[in-house]
């Protein structure tokens, strides 16, 4: 029986799919001892109803209410089941521009451990100061106390209140009068304080929490975790109050609406290197932002728990109130439509701010006035980076590069992935293969191109890097000080490897020395840019492939309470090594991991998937969700990573890929070559077609890129983002916006038609390549799609500004003249934005940059554009001095009456420019109108 059923297991294992996600490597929740405790616990509260006798409250005489300064702090009491109560710190504050903050923390802490503790005993507070731009501002508030709450009011026309209840404890935030969001609704506050186990490793617990893995980690890969604190989770429910659905907190090969956990795993946020993932799924993956964003029609209100802990969330959608209208609820928070999550994270303390405000799009701004918003790129950033592992030597990449020209490609950035360098050893090149860096680079430049090489934390351990590491005592370290080695050990790509502490300050100075002007990897070149792999961090014989949670960084704070900013603080040290090395250029990074605040220096892409039609589907809701979350400059591998794309996927791969913020092919080392010209024939010529789009289209995405940088907003926009007042678009994940245009990429194999939803804008959408073919909002169309179509649609009411000239890379496009695209909109008007600077510098910062208003009004029958600012220096002044003009305007949809000339103006000069149409057409064309982009014109039809 033993025998056949030991048969059976490795029968399963031999037929698994080759390509399944290696999941028994990941825990489970209830295999992972805060998360089955914290549900446990939520579940013994659920079920006894309203019999619970909430443990948590706060005490009256301890508060300190600071309504100038807008704190309010003091204690918060947590009873024990033996009666006695247990001091816990709490502090609600109003920050920024009035969102909610509330964090609490043990009382003394260090006072209650009586054992010889290796780590930092204290509770982790520092994520706060990884995630934020800079300290928040606090606002003032007016409160007034009555027995048993208090109400604080807030806002520019005080349009918020909160309602702090003492016992049981609660924050119910409202705004404009209509409840948002409700904290510690249904009692799943828990605050596991410092407890010592006894010889049995038990402690006494109440009966709704559990005992589960408290001081011991039964998972197989985790056994040795020593676990030095014991059980020391956070837990805490948020309810949105009448809400219906909710996104973020990537990442998450999921659908961009989230979904109810209650039949399922929560949603995890754990770094982890989940290579050859599973799409729509709940298991963790590279990176970490947890940011939950609720929206309705008329407001939207935001979670943002601000923890880099292991954490689960579940998520329970009661829509209970539209399906049983007239049955009376037991419950009776039942009784209204909510969406109720519970956040749990395995340590440091609670420090969560709720945001209300009208629309995402504000959601978005307020979150990036407390983490910053994403980095204006580099120029080159957002045009086409080809990589692959591996391009094997000089001749390779120099022949790749070149073919780009040959076939009339154009492209900005090669990458070298591992394999560059002498045995994976990072700063080290592999001579034999890549003599003279230096003059490859130089080679590259000479058409404005730029190489990005790999750099990963974990560090070869025999060679000289790795040595002063260890000397220096900059590595992540064993949590057994007796141990005379105390670095930390583990595999990965080179074999016997250490890891950076990036969190240490002393790490930058050393960081900062590899990468001088001079020094052995990027040489003096002034083209050379970053890739940060392998940061959650990878480690191939950890703990679900990462590192043992245990591990000790700078200031003895455990590896578990920092584990998801950790690829963060990586990033973070090479792009200020970058910024140190030439402190005038805009550094580029990508990484794989990241942490909310990562959009300030870096880019992010989803690792590794594979070349699958499934894959490619699940493409556009993960980078919706990461442009959602205030990180837009986001991709994926363009062709997947592992396998070998059919002509037909890789086309629409491309076809896809144009669209996402940061648009890069890369292959896995087994798979064949497929760079575009490879296909050959009409496949080549598509994926040339679609590249050149992105191209053209520069303009426009560098200019929504600035608008991003300031205002947080996404740049791959999805529906509801762009119109919340459409409920259609709420479930919708394969269409989305960018700056004006609306996109659809087919993502189906053997697509002829495709389905798309024109959104209720009352908008008229125009076929990008056909402007002839026009489709009313508020209606769904069966396209027709072959190979070479990518369905695209200029929303009315905009102005589209494109370069429409071939060059073989970003930068040799700077001075080439503008299209305008005038597309005008149900109310008669049409407007857009240009925005341009040098593409390379810090010199936008002192205002050397160009932004220009255009505005169409077809009542007045005139286009202007409107400069808001030129230095009238440096780069801006070239821009003049090149005579950069727009040279083509298209009109769309102004009605029959068609002039023969535009009468064109600007400064004191005036001439006539030709009008082109012909009386089927839906637009004209204002031939060459000659107007330069750099001072004020008007062109009246
Ligand atoms: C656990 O707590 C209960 C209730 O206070 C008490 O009666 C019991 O003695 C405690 N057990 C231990 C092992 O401390
Ligand atoms: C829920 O929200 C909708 C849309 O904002 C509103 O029409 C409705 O009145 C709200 N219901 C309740 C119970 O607040
Ligand atoms: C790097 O060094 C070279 C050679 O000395 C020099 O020309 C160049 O200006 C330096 N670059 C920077 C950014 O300092
Ligand atoms: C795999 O590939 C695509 C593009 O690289 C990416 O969007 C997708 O999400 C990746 N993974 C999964 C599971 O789909
Ligand atoms: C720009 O236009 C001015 C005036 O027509 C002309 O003198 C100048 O040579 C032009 N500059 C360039 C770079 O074409």
């Amino acid at each position: 029986m033993i025998i056949q059923w030991l048969y059976c297991v490795t029968w399963l294992f031999l037929f698994a799919p080759s390509n399944a996600v290696k999941e028994y490597l990941f825990k489970k929740c209830e295999q992972n001892g805060f998360c089955h405790r914290n549900r446990h616990f939520a579940s013994e509260i659920s079920k006894s109803f309203e019999n619970y006798e909430p443990k948590y409250q706060l005490d009256r005489s301890t508060f300190v209410i600071d309504e100038q300064n807008g704190l309010f702090n003091g204690i918060m009491q947590k009873q024990l089941n033996d009666g006695s109560f247990k001091d816990l710190v709490f502090e609600i504050s109003i920050v920024e521009d009035y969102n909610l903050r509330f964090k609490l923390d043990e009382r003394d802490r260090k006072s209650e451990i009586t054992k010889d503790i290796k780590v930092n005993p204290e509770r982790y507070n520092e994520a706060s100061k990884w995630a934020f731009n800079s300290e928040l501002t606090q606002k003032s508030f007016s409160y007034q106390i009555l027995d048993d709450e208090i109400t604080m009011i807030y806002g520019e026309n005080n349009e918020y209140e909160s309602l702090i209840k003492m016992h049981p404890f609660r924050i119910t935030v409202f705004y404009n009068n209509v409840k948002q969001i409700v904290l510690n609704d249904r009692d799943f506050l828990n605050l596991e304080h410092y407890r010592e186990n006894d010889e049995f490793d038990q402690i006494n617990v109440s009966l709704e929490e559990s005992k589960f893995n408290s001081f011991v980690d039964t998972f197989k890969d985790s056994k040795s975790d020593t676990l030095p604190l014991g059980p020391e989770s956070v837990g805490l429910d948020f309810t949105f109050v009448n809400y219906t659905h909710v996104y973020g907190i990537p990442e998450h090969s999921d659908s961009f609406s989230l979904k109810d956990t209650t039949n399922s795993d929560p949603y995890r946020l754990f770094n982890v290197d989940i290579f050859e993932y599973e799409v729509q799924s709940k298991l963790s993956m590279y990176g970490s932002i947890p940011l939950m964003i609720a929206v309705k029609e008329d407001v939207a209100a935001s979670v943002f728990w601000i923890n880099s802990a292991d954490t689960y969330i579940d998520i329970k959608k009661n829509l209970m109130a539209n399906d049983f209208k007239d049955t009376p609820f037991i419950w009776k928070d039942d009784s209204t439509t909510s969406v109720k999550t519970h956040w749990m994270s395995e340590n440091g303390i609670i420090d969560v701010i709720l945001s209300v405000k009208p629309t995402p799009m504000e959601i978005s701004k307020a979150y990036s006035d407390i983490t910053g918003s994403t980095t204006l790129p580099n120029l080159f950033s957002i045009g086409y980076h080809q990589c692959r592992w591996n391009y094997n030597n000089l001749e390779d990449l120099l022949e790749v590069h070149s073919n780009f020209d040959k076939h009339e490609i154009p492209y900005d950035t090669i990458w070298l992935d591992i394999e560059y360098t002498d045995e994976k050893k990072f700063f080290t090149w592999d001579k034999s293969l890549f003599p003279n860096p230096d003059k490859m680079m130089s080679i590259l430049d000479e058409t404005r191109r730029q190489l990005v090489v790999i750099v990963d934390p974990h560090i070869k351990s025999d060679y000289h890097i790795s040595s002063s590491i260890i000397d220096k005592q900059l590595g992540i370290q064993n949590i057994n000080s007796k141990s005379i080695e105390k670095t930390y050990h583990g595999h990965c790509w080179p074999g016997d490897s250490i890891w950076i502490d990036s969190l240490n300050s002393k790490s930058q100075a050393f960081w900062n020395k590899q990468f001088i002007n001079g020094s052995d990897l990027l040489g003096y070149s002034t083209n050379g840019h970053l890739w940060n792999d392998m940061n959650e961090p990878s480690i191939f014989n950890g703990p679900e492939t990462s590192a043992p949670k245990d591990l000790v960084h700078y200031n003895d704070w455990e590896h578990r309470s920092i584990h998801n900013l950790y690829g963060l603080s990586f990033h973070e040290l090479t792009y200020n090594s970058l910024l140190n090395r030439n402190p005038s250029k805009r550094p580029f990074i990508l990484t794989r991991s990241f942490f909310a605040g990562s959009q300030r220096t870096a880019a992010m892409w989803t690792g590794d998937n594979m070349s699958t039609w499934e894959h490619l589907k699940q493409t556009v809701p993960m980078i919706l969700t990461m442009n959602a979350v205030g990180f837009p400059f986001a991709g994926t591998d363009v062709g997947g990573f592992f396998g070998n794309p059919t002509s037909d996927l890789l086309v629409r791969w491309y076809q896809t890929g144009i669209w996402y913020p940061f648009f890069r092919a890369h292959a896995h080392i087994d798979s064949r070559r497929r760079e575009p010209w490879i296909a050959g024939g009409e496949y080549t010529d598509y994926m040339r077609d679609a590249i050149k789009l992105r191209y053209k289209l520069l303009p426009l995405f560098y200019t929504q890129f600035w608008k991003s940088s300031i205002t947080g907003e996404p740049v791959m926009k999805s529906l509801l983002w762009e119109n919340p007042s459409d409920l259609n678009g709420y479930d919708i994940d394969n269409e989305f916006f960018m700056n004006g245009l609306f996109i659809r990429p087919v993502v189906e194999e053997n697509a002829e038609f495709v389905d798309i939803y024109f959104p209720c804008d009352e908008e008229t959408y125009y076929n990008f390549f056909n402007l002839n073919k026009k489709i009313e909002s508020c209606q769904t169309v069966n396209v027709k799609v072959a190979l070479d179509t990518i369905p695209v649609y200029v929303k009315s009411g905009n102005i589209i500004t494109t370069k429409d000239r071939y060059r073989r890379s970003a930068q040799l496009m700077k001075y080439d003249p503008y299209t305008l695209y005038v597309v005008i909109g149900s109310t008669g008007l049409a407007k857009g934005k240009l925005y341009a600077d040098d593409g390379e510098t810090f010199g936008h910062k002192d205002g050397d940059y160009l932004e220009v208003d255009f505005i169409a009004d077809n009542s007045k029958r005139v286009i202007e554009g409107v400069v808001n600012h030129n230095n009238l220096s440096g780069f801006v002044k070239s821009l003049k001095d090149n005579n950069v003009t727009i040279n083509k305007v298209i009109v769309v949809g102004s009605g029959k009456n068609i002039p023969q000339k535009a009468d064109i103006k600007q400064g004191n000069e005036e001439w006539e420019s030709e009008i082109i149409y012909t009386p089927e057409d839906n637009y004209f064309v204002i031939r060459n109108p000659k107007v330069l982009i750099t001072s004020d014109w008007s062109i009246m039809y």
